[in-house]
């Protein structure tokens, strides 16, 4: 049995972590530049929890700002084995409503402004992202969300989009036909660098908006958000305070694979 360290990525809204033993913040150093914020450190029921605020303390980072390999790297560096991303969300489905939370398991990638990998010129690999969120995650965060009474939803896929300005109601309905379940501007290219740093990863989809499709509701603005996203964040901060002693700090390797994603995925030859 490994030592396991959950990460939490928090989104908008969600600048800390309940009931942090030890809690201490401390700035982890990257060679792809400066990550969003310092970590903070600390356990919950015996299990190393660290927690990064993605916009950063004051919400100063922009979507497409975000330096999301430094942060990744970070937490690997940090000795992270477990990626809990907590992020808002619009909605495409009526049943997903605002204030429910949804596992997803599939995104679509329509960013176009980021720094995607950690690979490049001289070492080229390239890591299966099919199932990009790690069920056994998945499967603690379902848990852990019922035990609270939070409404959520196992399943769906998210539409990264690059912002920062929200969807037309064309792009909304084509995103929707798209069988999308939800849409952010944060997910990626996180979820494909947790991948390449063979880090398990799953996300936690805070609906806060019907987003621009739904004709019953107003197009999604930052106030629409705003309001439902405290009530949104108290519950994602239940959420973490159960789910990470729940997981537990000891943790047999991944039964999906995720921390041995690059065993297959290097394509360039050692050099002789
Ligand atoms: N974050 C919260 N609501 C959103 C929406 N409708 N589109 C993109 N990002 C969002």
């Amino acid at each position: 049995m490994a030592q396991a360290m959950i990460g939490v990525i928090g989104g908008s809204g969600v600048y800390g972590v309940d009931g942090l033993e030890g809690a201490e913040w401390r700035r982890v150093e990257s060679p792809w530049g400066e990550p969003s914020d310092a970590l903070l450190f600390g356990t919950l029921g015996g299990t190393p929890v660290c927690f990064l605020p993605r916009h950063g303390r004051g919400h100063v980072q922009t979507p497409s700002s975000i330096n999301y390999r430094a942060n990744i790297d970070a937490m690997k560096r940090a000795g992270v084995t477990d990626v809990i991303s907590v992020s808002a969300c619009g909605s495409f489905r009526e049943e997903m409503a605002p204030g429910d939370f949804v596992i997803v398991d599939q995104f679509i990638d329509r960013t176009f402004a980021r720094d995607k990998s950690f690979f490049g010129p001289g070492c080229v690999a390239h890591v299966s992202m099919a199932e990009p969120v790690c069920p056994r995650l998945g499967d603690a965060l379902e848990t852990a969300a019922r035990a609270c009474g939070i409404t959520v939803h196992r399943g769906g896929t998210y539409l990264a989009m690059e912002g920062p300005q929200f969807s037309s109601v064309a792009e909304s309905r084509l995103y929707k036909g798209w069988g999308c379940h939800v849409i952010g501007m944060t997910n990626m290219p996180e979820a494909k660098l947790a991948r390449e740093a063979e880090l398990c990863y799953a996300t936690v989809a805070m609906v806060t908006d019907y987003d621009a499709w739904h004709e019953d509701h107003d197009a999604v603005d930052v106030a629409a958000v705003i309001r439902v996203l405290t009530g949104n964040a108290e519950k994602a901060r239940a959420l973490v305070k159960a789910v990470v002693p729940a997981f537990g700090g000891e943790r047999a390797p991944c039964p999906h694979g995720c921390d041995r994603a690059l065993e297959y995925a290097l394509i360039t030859q050692p050099e002789a």
